[in-house]
Order: structure tokens, then C-alpha cells, then sequence
């Protein structure tokens, strides 16, 4: 398989005293969809986090193309072209679709002497109904402050945001949870766009079939720690579950452990 873009190698994170992270392992390969799944607590979100730089890992390692970096924030993951849509939306509720597209990357009007002139709304109402038509997204008015738009259509902006300025790889943190069949089919298009585009985009969810329909992989976080790693194409929701639940985990059923019990190992 190609070199992985993005690689989380034995991450741990602990909060107070709960360990979110135990030595979670995580892979991102160029131009795919990966599920991240796992039960409530799992420990997705965080992992999410210090990928996208917006939580400091207390140990191991994460690595771009294979080599070890320390993201110091969320700019810094978005240099390395990562891109974040979180599961507490971060939108800035006083302004609108398109001030939100673009923020932290507003257009501006040239200004004097080459120096940075007023910001140019004009432009940016333009390319954000560009970018909300691109995806899909059915937003009448880019000009409403993003506190009067509805759940869904808060998300779709937060997805367009994303999509507009990823380099590489989007992380999308349970995007259709607060979404109706429609919008939810919307989201899910739109993440296979990205990728035919050769994005990567990193799906968590907890509705499987939806997984299925969309992942090209799926890996399985429990108690902190990647515990499965499945084609999505050659499994099923039974084997997901099991996975999530550790029904199918083999150190809790002595019977399909393959390896020898302590003691027994022929250690002369
Ligand atoms: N900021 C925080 N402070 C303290 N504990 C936290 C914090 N964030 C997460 N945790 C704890 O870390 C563990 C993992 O949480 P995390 O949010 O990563 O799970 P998750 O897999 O995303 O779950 P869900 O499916 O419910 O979103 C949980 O026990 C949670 O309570
Ligand atoms: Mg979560």
C-alpha cells in the first residue's frame, strides 16, 4: 500500500484520570475514505484532536509522509494540510455562511503600497455560494448570521468550510449526526467528491450502514486503543459492532486466542 499521509503511532491522552487515549495507532493513506469508529468514549474524539493539532498528546508519535512531526495548533495541522469539521462545531455564531467560509482566511481588497486593504465581502459572498453550490449545499441566503440557520444547515456550512481549504485531509467528526435524510445524503456526496478529488477524508460515525456505504477502510478504536483495522468493502455491521463491543476481540474469549496462555510459552 502507498505511504500513509497521516499516521497516529502508540498517541496516549489523559485527562486527569481518565486515559482517553491507551497507545492508539491510526492510519490516513493518500486519497481514501477511513471510518473511525468505536463506542461512546472510545476516545475517537480525541485522537481526532491531536491529529488536527488542537490537543497536545501526552506521548507517542504522529507522523505526515512518514515523518514525525509536533503540531503545535490547528494552523499548524492545516500547513500540513488538515482540515477539521469537530463534533462541537467551531462556527462563529454572529456572522454569516460566507464570513464563516472564510474565516481566518478572509479575502481582503488590495489596499495601498501593496499593504492589505478592507475586507472584500463582495468576494467572499461570491465564492461561498460557489462553494455551497459545488457541494450541494441548499443555503438561500450566504448573508444570515449563522445563529439563525438550522442545525443542519450550521453543519453543512462547517463541511463546505472544511472542504473549501483542505489540502489533504479532512477530519469530519460525526458531520451528519444532527442531519436529516436528505442533508445526511448531501454530506455523505460530498465526502465522496472530496476524495475523487484526492482528498482524504477521515468519517467518524455511528451509524454503520452509512459507514459501509462510504468508507473505503474502517479502523475500530476501543478503550483508547485501535483494536481492528477492516476493508469496508469485504465486512459487514455484525463484524463492526462486534468489534466496537469487543465481542469478536480475542483476548476476551480464551477459546480464539491463537496465542499460548502465560506460562506456557516454551520460554526454556
Ligand atoms: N476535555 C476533556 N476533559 C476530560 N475528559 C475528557 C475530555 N474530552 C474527552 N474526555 C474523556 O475522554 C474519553 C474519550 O472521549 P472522546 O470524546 O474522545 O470519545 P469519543 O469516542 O469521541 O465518544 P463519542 O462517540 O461519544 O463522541 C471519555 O471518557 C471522555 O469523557
Ligand atoms: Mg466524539
Amino acid at each position: 500500500m502507498s505511504q500513509p499521509l497521516l499516521e497516529a503511532r502508540k498517541v496516549s491522552k489523559r485527562y486527569g484520570r481518565v486515559h482517553a487515549l491507551q497507545g492508539a495507532d491510526f492510519t490516513v493513506h493518500p486519497g481514501e475514505v477511513v471510518a473511525l469508529i468505536g463506542d461512546n468514549g472510545a476516545g475517537k474524539s480525541t485522537l481526532v484532536k491531536t491529529l488536527s493539532g488542537s490537543t497536545a498528546p501526552d506521548g507517542g508519535e504522529i507522523l505526515v509522509d512518514g515523518t514525525p512531526v509536533r503540531l503545535t495548533g490547528p494552523l499548524d495541522a492545516r500547513r500540513h494540510g488538515v482540515e477539521t469539521v469537530y463534533q462541537d462545531l467551531a462556527l462563529a455564531q454572529d456572522l454569516d455562511a460566507a464570513a464563516n467560509l472564510h474565516l481566518g482566511r478572509e479575502l481582503h481588497r488590495p489596499g495601498l503600497l501593496g499593504r492589505l486593504g478592507v475586507l472584500d465581502n463582495a468576494a467572499m459572498r461570491r465564492s461561498a455560494v460557489a462553494a455551497f453550490a459545488e457541494l450541494g449545499v441548499d443555503l438561500r441566503d450566504v448573508t444570515v448570521p449563522v445563529a439563525a440557520l438550522s442545525g443542519g444547515q450550521r453543519q453543512s456550512v462547517a463541511v463546505a468550510r472544511a472542504v473549501a481549504f483542505a489540502g489533504r485531509v479532512i477530519f469530519m467528526d460525526e458531520p451528519t449526526a444532527a442531519l436529516g435524510v436528505v442533508q445526511r445524503g448531501r454530506v455523505l456526496e460530498t465526502i465522496r467528491r472530496v476524495r475523487d478529488r484526492g482528498i482524504s477524508v477521515v468519517l467518524i460515525s455511528h451509524n454503520m450502514p452509512e459507514v459501509l456505504s462510504v468508507a473505503d477502510r474502517v479502523e475500530v478504536l476501543r478503550l483508547g486503543r485501535r483494536v481492528a483495522v477492516l476493508d469496508a468493502a469485504a465486512t459487514s455491521v455484525e463484524e463492526l459492532v462486534g468489534a466496537m463491543t469487543g465481542a469478536l476481540d480475542p483476548a476476551q474469549d480464551p477459546a480464539l486466542d491463537p496465542e499460548p496462555a502465560p506460562g506456557t510459552d516454551g520460554a526454556a
